[in-house]
């Protein structure tokens, strides 16, 4: 990787995009990507140029990494900007908006492709990528439509830790859940997890047989998974379920940096015997959920009953290291990228 530019933000006549250069072949590292800087792009009628303030690096822009994203070109990904010139009158200079041209410092957006972001007294603007984002809605749909979680139901909930985990256990929590139940990859986050997130048992998936380890943390079996790993994890989750569970299959990050084809649960054929059903979704289906979730989770911020989890890295010339950072398991919550440390009093 060419080394990112040493001022960041861009200044008002240069913009800054991310290309991934290569692709990998397991693991990615810092050399698949290039930081390379451009004039500032001028709007032209009906769009307006934004300066991003928050970035999200996913676990899918790794599978993104194999094919769907052009090489040498800007990446695509989830990102909060502020208007700063218009030539659209449905985006005002100053909204503050989301949008998918991500990776960069600056676009120039449409209004059919953006949501203006609403704003909330006491609601930091990151949390629009976090627990009010895609990755709050994805727990929000798994518990409340696939798992359908049912007052005093037990959840086990894999990579617990990370942004669509805790807000799993916090949302799940709000709506009544039994006992939470979390595998994370290491001792520091198991204790993070019960000390502060709400679980009540976590184990750290490294220390053996994540089946043993289940076993253990839920001798009496789990009633619904909310499953982000696959392989042997969702392999343990089928294993620990009692009739009639619910499992929402929302991803495989255990796969993604492997070549090899995924492991399939070998238990698959248990799914007939105690009536389980495994469902898996994509959240860009549930939009229409959206403002629910608004409804729901924004009086419980507000009152703090319900906490926010990232793990926010500064710089935009730092988004290469935090989404590595992210498959490496270095965050806690969500992981977002903040233009400054003022990030959020842009609002
Ligand atoms: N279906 C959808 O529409 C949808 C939407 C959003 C996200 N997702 C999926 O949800 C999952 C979580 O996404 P997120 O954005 O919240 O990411 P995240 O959980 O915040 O970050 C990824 C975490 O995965 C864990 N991890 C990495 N490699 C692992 C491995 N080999 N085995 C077990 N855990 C591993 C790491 O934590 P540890 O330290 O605990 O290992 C890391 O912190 C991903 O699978 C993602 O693709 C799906």
């Amino acid at each position: 990787m060419n080394q990112p530019p040493s001022t960041t933000p861009a200044t008002p006549t240069t913009a800054v995009a991310v290309h991934q250069v290569a692709r990998p072949d397991g693991f990615p590292t810092a050399d698949h990507f290039r930081f390379v800087e451009g004039r500032l792009p001028t709007p032209e009628q009906g769009t307006a140029l934004v300066e991003n303030v928050y970035w999200s690096v996913d676990p899918y822009h790794r599978e993104m990494m194999d094919g769907a994203f052009a090489l040498n070109a800007p990446l695509e990904g989830r990102t909060i900007g502020r208007v700063i010139e218009s030539r659209a009158p449905e985006l005002p200079e100053g909204a503050l908006l989301l949008h998918r041209h991500g990776w960069r410092t600056h676009a120039v957006v449409r209004p059919d492709e953006v949501r203006l972001l609403p704003s909330y007294a006491g609601v930091p603007l990151s949390a629009h990528l976090g627990i009010l984002g895609g990755t709050g809605l994805s727990a929000y749909v798994a518990l409340t439509r696939i798992a359908q979680l049912q007052h005093g139901q037990d959840v086990f909930v894999t990579a617990a830790a990370g942004g669509v985990g805790t807000a799993t256990a916090r949302l799940g929590r709000l709506l009544g859940a039994g006992r939470l139940i979390g595998s994370a990859g290491s001792a520091a986050k198991v204790a993070h997890l019960t000390e502060h997130v709400g679980y009540d048992i976590a184990f750290d998936y490294h220390e053996g047989p994540i089946v043993d380890a289940l076993r253990a943390a839920a001798p009496d079996g789990v009633d619904r998974t909310v499953d982000n790993v696959g392989g042997e994890h969702l392999e343990a989750a089928i294993d620990v379920s009692r009739d009639h569970a619910r499992i929402a299959w929302v991803g495989a990050i255990g796969q993604y940096n492997s070549p090899e084809p995924p492991p399939a649960p070998r238990n698959l054929f248990d799914l007939v015997g105690r009536s389980i059903r495994l469902e898996g979704f994509l959240v860009r289906d549930y939009q229409h959920v959206q403002q629910e979730l608004y409804d729901f989770a924004v009086p419980h911020i507000q009152s703090g009953r319900l906490g926010l989890d990232a793990t926010v890295v500064t710089g935009f010339d730092q988004i290469v290291n935090a989404f590595l950072g992210m498959l490496r398991g270095e965050n806690v919550g969500k992981m977002i990228v903040a233009a400054t440390d003022q990030a959020d009093q842009a609002r």
